[in-house]
């Protein structure tokens, strides 16, 4: 592993641990992006593949959010799509529309074209922005690295890119059920090894993105989702024992339980769940992230520090990460980032002297 600066603060991963803290960590999930100006005008230069490609690029994009924000942890600049694409899939990131495949899974025959990657060769230029980001920041806080989990990937990969309803990806569970464990299996093995040479490479926490796991029920979920989640962790935990993992579970109220008895020390939570609740059904098994909506942003500065405070409260001072419920959106005023940062600051300081 290469020689990295020490840490000043590493209060995200004692919190991940379990530890109680005096303050409770923030970071947002997008923190890097559109809404800001300075990814703005890189952009404007640069193709989005180029930043995730060029480490240069990919760090200085990570550090930006840091550099504005008292933040706790920096998340690298990179998109979950390039798992599919050292599979063998071509992506294209169109203006306006997101990720699209040209050429989808549409059959479980054209899971032939997919290829077995080298993921030094084909994903080193992750690695490699992460060593860069990791020395770049000097220790300040640590960085987070990340994948998609299986389900979700497999959702862009049948259905060509973003959609409502997600049918097709739906459809082969009910279809193919067979060659739909078979490819979630092969997606599982490629983001293991991926997210243990993220480590390697100086990632220092990591965590595995189900954006779209509030698409099953129940029973798809147990058959279709929780299991590879499982064997993410387990198999990531052998490997780094000592790296905190997060999962986010976007919209699976269900699922909880089950997720508090995996190799997970973080569940994120969206903003449709309710923090006390959570709790409850989660216990001390996990620590929980989370989960302001991300549309309070457009509140008023003290209409969204309000909101802020009552999120605090319902989570607690203790084993918790605080976040938004889902990803910063384009047209958010980094200003009100500012506000949201600073009131977790504030807020959470004060919870622990009442
Ligand atoms: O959090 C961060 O700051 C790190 C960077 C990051 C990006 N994508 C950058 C990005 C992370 C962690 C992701 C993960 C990701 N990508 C997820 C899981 C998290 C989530 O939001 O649910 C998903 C589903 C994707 C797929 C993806 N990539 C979509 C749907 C889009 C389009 C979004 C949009 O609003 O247009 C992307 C593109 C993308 N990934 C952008 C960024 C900053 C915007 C691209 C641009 O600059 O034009």
């Amino acid at each position: 592993m290469p020689d990295f600066p020490s840490l000043e603060n590493d209060l995200i991963l004692r919190t991940a641990r379990g530890e109680s803290t005096d303050r409770t960590p923030v970071w947002m999930m997008r923190q890097a992006g559109r809404y800001l100006p300075e990814y703005r005008a890189i952009r404007e230069e640069h193709d989005f593949f180029d930043v995730v490609e060029t480490p240069d690029l990919a760090a200085e994009v990570t550090i930006q959010p840091v550099d504005r924000f008292p933040l706790d942890a920096a998340i690298l600049f990179s998109d979950i799509m390039v798992v599919p694409e050292a599979m063998g899939l071509t992506v294209e990131m169109v203006s306006g529309k997101g990720p699209t495949f040209p050429n989808p899974l549409s059959t479980p025959d054209e899971m032939e074209r997919l290829v077995e990657p080298d993921i030094d060769e084909a994903l080193g230029h992750v690695f490699e922005a992460l060593t860069v980001t990791r020395q770049q920041l000097e220790g300040r806080v640590p960085l987070i690295g990340f994948s998609g989990a299986p389900w979700t990937l497999m959702a862009y990969m049948v259905e060509g890119g973003g959609s409502k309803s997600y049918r097709h990806a739906r459809a082969w569970l009910y279809e193919h059920p067979d060659a739909s464990k078979a490819l979630l299996e092969r997606i599982t093995d490629v983001v293991v090894d991926y997210l243990i040479q993220q480590v390697e490479a100086g990632a220092q926490m990591l965590q595995v993105f189900d954006s779209w796991a509030g698409l099953h029920g129940p029973e798809t979920f147990r058959t279709f989702c929780l299991p590879y989640l499982d064997e993410i962790a387990t198999r990531v935990k052998d490997a780094h024992p000592e790296v905190p993992l997060v999962v986010f579970p976007k919209n699976v109220h269900y699922g909880l339980d089950a997720l508090a008895e995996t190799d997970y020390d973080v569940i994120s939570l969206d903003w449709t769940m309710d923090p006390k609740s959570a709790r409850e059904v989660v216990g001390d098994r996990a620590v929980l992230q989370g989960n302001l909506d991300p549309c309070a942003l457009y509140a008023a500065p003290d209409a969204l520090r309000r909101e802020v405070q009552h999120m605090l409260a319902g989570f607690g001072p203790h084993q918790h990460i605080a976040n938004l419920g889902h990803g910063m959106l384009p047209d958010h005023d980094p200003e009100h980032a500012g506000v949201f940062v600073d009131a977790v600051h504030e807020h959470s300081r004060r919870m622990r002297t009442v």
